[in-house]
C-alpha cells in the first residue's frame, strides 16, 4: 500500500503487521540512541490545515527517529491565508521533493483528494480529515488496547468489548476506531445522546446504546470522546451539566467497570465535561500512554509505507545552465 487514508483500507493482517512493527519501534525508544537510519534521505512534510498538538508532534518525532528530513507546514502563517488552494500548496511541496505528506484538514475527503489527484508523487497519510477518519489514532488506540488487554504480539483484539462514548457525530476517531476494532475482532458499542449519533450508523459494524451505566460493567475498555463544541449547533446539544451527568465518566462510574478495564481518551480532554479530573489522572486512564504509543505507531506506518521505496526525485528541477 502507498497511502493510509482510512482505517477500513486495512485488512486484519495489515493492522496486526502495523501493531507488531510498532512494538519493534517501541523497543528502540527504550534505548539511549533512539534513532534508526531507515528513512535517511527521505523528506516527510507535515501539512496541517487544522490545529493539533499530539498528532503533529508525534508525526514529527516519529519521522525524526527514522532519520527522515521533516518539513512542518501550518496553514496559519502560510500563503493559504492569502487564498492559495490545496492544489497549489501540494504542487509547491512536490517541487521540494516530498516522499510523504501527512495531512490534517478540516474538510472530510481532503487526504483522498491529495492521494488521487496526481498533484504529488509520494505517499499520503491521513492525520485527521473533518468528521471522516483519523486512522493513525485508531492504530495507536488498538496498540494500547492490545498491550493492556492482550499482551501478545501477533494477536488481534478478538472478543474484547470496547465502548466508545460521547460525540460520535463529529468524531473521526470514533469512525476509524469502529472500522479498525471490528477488523481486529473486537465488539464495539457506541454510547451517545441521540442528537450526537450519526445518520446511517446502522450500517456501521457496532451496536448503539443510549445508556452508559448499562454497558460499563461489561467493557474491557471505555473510550471517552471530546465534545466538539466548535463543530456543533448549540441547539442540538444537551446542557454541559446534563451531558456530564448522563454521559460523563466520573469516579463512581469508573468503579463499576471490571478491575482490568481501562479508560481511554484520544485528547484533547474537556476535564469536567466528558471526564472528571479524578478519572483523567487515575492510573486506569491511558491518555498519556496513548500519546507515547502514537510515536511508535506512526514510525511503523511510515516505515511500512516508505521503507522499501526509492527516495522521491523532484521532476521540477531547473534546467542545466
Ligand atoms: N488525538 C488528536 O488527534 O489530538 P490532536 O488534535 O492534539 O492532534
Amino acid at each position: 500500500k502507498r497511502h493510509l487514508i482510512s482505517a477500513s483500507d486495512l485488512t486484519r493482517d495489515d493492522a496486526v503487521l502495523v501493531l507488531d512493527t510498532a512494538e519493534e519501534m517501541a523497543r528502540f525508544a527504550d534505548r539511549p540512541i533512539k534513532k534508526l537510519p531507515t528513512l535517511r534521505g527521505r523528506t516527510i512534510v507535515n501539512l496541517f490545515f487544522e490545529d493539533s498538538t499530539r498528532t503533529r508532534i508525534s508525526f514529527e518525532a516519529a519521522a525524526k527517529r527514522l532519520s527522515a528530513d521533516v518539513i512542518n507546514f501550518s496553514a496559519k502563517g502560510s500563503s493559504v491565508s492569502k487564498g492559495e488552494s490545496l492544489k497549489d500548496t501540494a504542487l509547491t511541496l512536490e517541487a521540494m521533493g516530498a516522499d510523504a505528506v501527512v495531512i490534517r484538514h478540516g474538510e472530510s475527503g481532503a487526504p483522498h483528494r491529495l492521494a488521487t489527484s496526481g498533484w504529488i508523487g509520494g505517499s499520503v497519510i491521513n492525520a485527521g480529515d473533518g468528521t471522516h477518519e483519523h486512522p493513525t489514532q485508531a492504530l495507536l488506540d488498538a496498540f494500547t488496547m492490545r498491550r493492556r488487554l492482550v499482551g501478545e504480539e501477533g494477536a488481534d483484539l478478538a472478543g474484547k468489548r470496547i465502548t466508545i462514548v460521547g460525540d460520535i457525530l463529529h468524531s473521526r476517531v470514533a469512525r476509524s476506531n469502529v472500522h479498525l476494532l471490528s477488523t481486529l475482532g473486537a465488539h464495539v458499542t457506541l454510547v451517545a445522546p441521540p442528537t450526537l449519533v450519526p445518520f446511517g450508523v446502522e450500517s456501521w459494524p457496532c451496536e448503539v446504546s443510549y445508556d452508559l451505566d448499562a454497558v460499563l460493567a461489561k467493557s474491557d475498555a471505555v473510550m471517552m470522546l471530546r465534545v466538539q463544541r466548535e463543530r456543533m449547533n448549540a441547539a442540538f446539544f444537551p446542557t454541559e451539566r446534563e451531558y456530564a451527568r448522563r454521559y460523563g465518566l466520573d469516579g463512581e462510574r469508573m468503579a463499576r467497570m471490571p478491575d482490568h478495564a481501562i479508560v481511554m481518551h484520544p485528547g484533547p480532554m474537556n476535564r469536567g465535561m466528558e471526564i472528571t479530573a479524578q478519572v483523567a489522572d487515575s492510573p486506569r486512564c491511558t491518555a498519556v500512554e496513548q500519546v507515547a504509543n502514537g510515536v511508535s505507531t506512526r514510525m511503523a506506518v511510515m516505515y511500512l509505507l516508505l521503507g522499501g521505496a526509492e527516495p522521491a526525485v523532484t521532476t521540477h528541477q531547473a534546467p542545466a545552465a
